[in-house]
């Protein structure tokens, strides 16, 4: 069985990719999505969102990475697939299910499955663009308005020559509302060869259990799950090897949160150094209830002379509880 760390535009950048990936249990990740219009992206681009193009194509403790592109146009998209794998990638994956309305109005993302013919023509001209040894994955909602489109696009998906497909399991209508509909799942792992990796709505062992149960598989990704615990991987796997599992403590959690903070805050301009970290807290807060008072403690300060010393309250805090 595999999990896999789900790509989160906005939020799960290298930084992130890093710490969750050291944290353990994750045997890939997908990068957020890199925009394809009409032109060939320069490396700069391709560098942002995947500095790991430098390493392998691997974070730093050996997890691969795939790129994920999202556009329209199969011919652009081919070529700029074809152009990172020049550059390094070793794995291509296409966004099918960004909901985003800026998105959809240049016809990329989730509604692309109103029409399974484009999502067919997107992949194959990727797929005949890339060499044979570099995986194309593709990444899709159950439909876009409704879910009734759900086996025709995964037909597509494997028809266009995909090695693999995940499947958010929700239409695009659906949104992030649970629940995530992941007996869909089951119906296209019956009908598929190639690989299916559930995703949707997986924030605890319960939920991954019942998700395996009911789309009939094993592999999944872990998205805002992971965020609200980082552990959740490795919590897993221990719990399918029989083996006693301590999930990870607050103050573990706030010296992870604190190395993010040291890591990204030269990133961004003064004014946002904190934003990234009041973001991931958010998520932390549904399963941390610290998480929530630290957000409160920290929510409107801006500077990083205040954030600092906000951090440095709550890990005394911290080693208080240890002592
Ligand atoms: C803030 C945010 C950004 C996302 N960005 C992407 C993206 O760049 N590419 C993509 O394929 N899916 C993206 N997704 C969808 C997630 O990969 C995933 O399919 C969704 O969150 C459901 O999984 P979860 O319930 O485990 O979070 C995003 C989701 C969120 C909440």
């Amino acid at each position: 069985m595999r999990i896999m760390l789900a790509p989160m535009e906005g939020v799960v950048e290298h930084h992130v990719r890093d710490i969750l990936t050291r944290i353990g249990g994750l045997d890939g990740c997908v990068t957020e999505f890199i925009r394809v219009t009409d032109q060939k992206l320069p490396y700069k681009v391709f560098y942002k969102f995947a500095p790991e193009l430098e390493s392998g194509c691997n974070t730093p403790n050996g997890t691969p990475v795939r790129v994920q592109l999202l556009g329209s146009k199969p011919e652009p998209m081919a070529i700029n697939a074809l152009e990172l794998v020049n550059y390094g990638a070793k794995a291509i994956d296409l966004n099918f299910g960004c909901p985003a309305k800026t998105v959809n109005s240049h016809e990329g993302g989730a509604c692309l499955l109103r029409t399974p013919d484009r999502v067919y023509s997107i992949i194959k001209a990727v797929r005949d663009a890339v060499p044979v040894e570099i995986p194309v994955t593709a990444k899709i909602r159950l439909g876009y308005e409704d879910r009734s489109s759900y086996m025709d696009n995964a037909r597509a998906v494997e028809a266009a020559g995909a090695n693999e497909l995940t499947v958010h399991a929700r239409s695009k209508v659906d949104g992030y509302k649970p629940p995530a509909y992941w007996h869909y799942i089951a119906d296209i792992r019956a009908e598929l060869k190639i690989p299916v990796v559930a995703n949707g709505e997986i924030w605890t062992v319960e939920d991954y259990l019942r998700c395996c149960e009911q789309s009939a598989g094993v592999d999944v990704m872990l998205g805002r799950g992971l965020l609200s615990r980082p552990d959740l991987a490795r919590h897993i796997k221990a719990h399918l090897n029989n083996e006693d599992y301590t999930p990870l403590t607050w103050p573990e959690i706030c010296t992870m949160l604190y190395d993010y903070y040291r890591l990204t805050t030269p990133l961004y301009c003064e004014r946002n150094c904190g934003n990234r970290v009041k973001q991931w807290l958010m998520y932390l807060s549904r399963q941390y209830p610290q998480a929530t008072v630290f957000f409160e403690a920290i929510k409107r300060k801006t500077t990083p002379s205040e954030l600092e010393t906000c951090f440095q309250d709550a890990l005394a805090a911290c080693s208080a509880i240890r002592q």
